[in-house]
């Protein structure tokens, strides 16, 4: 193979970058040329022009810290045709590119599945701060964003522990509880709910006013943005109709709510943070830095040996490949010894 691709796709995750750089390094010491495909899939449907154009190994070696992708990101809904599929499979074809490395989530690994399927060998790099694929112990730019969440945590637990009351912090993970999970056990948090475990929010009042009564008026409170799917039906409105706190028929349930029914139900003076981009917007942490850099010389190193249909992951402390299928299949599973640990201890 004398010229690959790289791409994007999906959410943005700290580590893309660092993945590009060690995929240019890679395909530069074998000889081979790297087009980067701009904006997930819509480079490769030359949606707009230079969707696809060569990289300059030198800025590629200037942007490899830093957070963000270069190459930038977008959900392309259009490549969810066949027709626009095999479209992209002919510009990618046009261009003289032989094999793509995409850089995404699970949505994303199965455009590359649609691309091998058109004749054009593709290799996937989990990159997604969400941790929700099966076959991966870890996906590039979770670590990071776990860091993220844990620095802030920290300081929202100093000024907790200040005013002596609660807090709760929502933090990012789709339908996925482990950004929350670590998050949480990282920071020494009380209570965690993950979208994976049935909760209730009379519970966690419970848990709340238990832990007030035995001296800790400080408790964090850690819920992950997709932990409403799993939530308990309780009449929450009625609640805060009760306290004259302002709610409408046709509002649902969300963190902020959350918190203030817990004031209610407790009498504590709990706050809320929402987290947000900051976690994915971090630079790369030193284990996704190292994952990066190998998965990216792996992925080369697939391509030029003939093998393609893979994606990379992380098994056991180590870098190994396996087939796209047998990746998509399974369903990821949670770390249910470590949420009790937070949540009973
Ligand atoms: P992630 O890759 O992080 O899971 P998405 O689910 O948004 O993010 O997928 C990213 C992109 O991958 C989508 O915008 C689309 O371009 C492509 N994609 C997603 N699902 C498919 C699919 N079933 N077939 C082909 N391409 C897909
Ligand atoms: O998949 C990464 C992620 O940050 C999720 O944790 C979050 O739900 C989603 O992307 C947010 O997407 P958007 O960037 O479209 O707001």
């Amino acid at each position: 193979m004398r010229r690959i691709g790289v791409l994007t796709s999906g959410g943005d995750a700290p580590g893309m970058n660092a993945a590009v750089m060690a995929v240019a390094r890679a395909a530069r010491f074998n000889g081979m040329t790297l087009v980067g495909i701009k904006r997930g899939y819509n480079g490769a449907l030359n949606i707009e022009q230079s969707g696809m154009a060569e990289l300059d190994l030198d800025t590629v070696l200037d942007i490899a810290d830093q957070p963000g992708t270069y190459l930038r990101t977008a959900r392309c809904l259009e490549f969810l045709k066949p027709e626009m599929q095999q479209q992209a499979a002919k510009n990618i074809r046009d261009m003289g590119i032989e094999g793509v490395i995409v850089i995404g989530g699970d949505g994303s690994f199965k455009g590359a599945q649609a691309l091998c399927n058109l004749g054009i060998p593709c290799i996937g790099i989990p990159g997604t701060i969400d941790n929700d694929l099966p076959y991966t112990e870890m996906t590039l730019g979770y670590d990071s964003a776990v860091n993220s969440c844990v620095e802030a945590i920290r300081a929202i637990r100093a000024t907790s522990r200040s005013h002596d009351r609660p807090a709760v912090v929502e933090v990012m993970g789709r339908h996925c509880g482990d950004i929350a999970l670590k998050a949480a056990a990282g920071t020494g948090a009380e209570i965690c709910i993950v979208p994976e475990v049935s909760w209730s929010i009379p519970e966690v009042a419970d848990r709340l006013s238990r832990l007030i009564a035995e001296g800790n008026p400080r408790a964090t409170v850690v819920i992950a943005e997709g932990a409403f799917d799993s939530m308990q039906e309780y009449d929450w409105k009625t609640v805060l109709r009760e306290h004259n706190l302002p709610v409408h028929d046709d509002d649902k349930i969300s963190t902020r709510f959350f918190t203030r029914v817990l004031r209610c139900l407790t009498g504590c003076e709990a706050r809320t943070t929402i987290l947000g981009y900051i976690q994915r917007g971090r630079q790369p942490s030193a284990y996704d830095s190292w994952f990066a850099f190998e998965a990216g010389n792996m992925a080369v190193n697939l391509l030029r040996n003939g093998i393609s249909n893979q994606v990379i992951g992380i098994k056991y402390g180590r870098v190994f490949c396996l087939p796209i299928h047998m990746a998509l299949k399974d369903k990821r599973e949670f770390n249910r010894d470590l949420y009790d640990m937070v949540n009973e201890l």
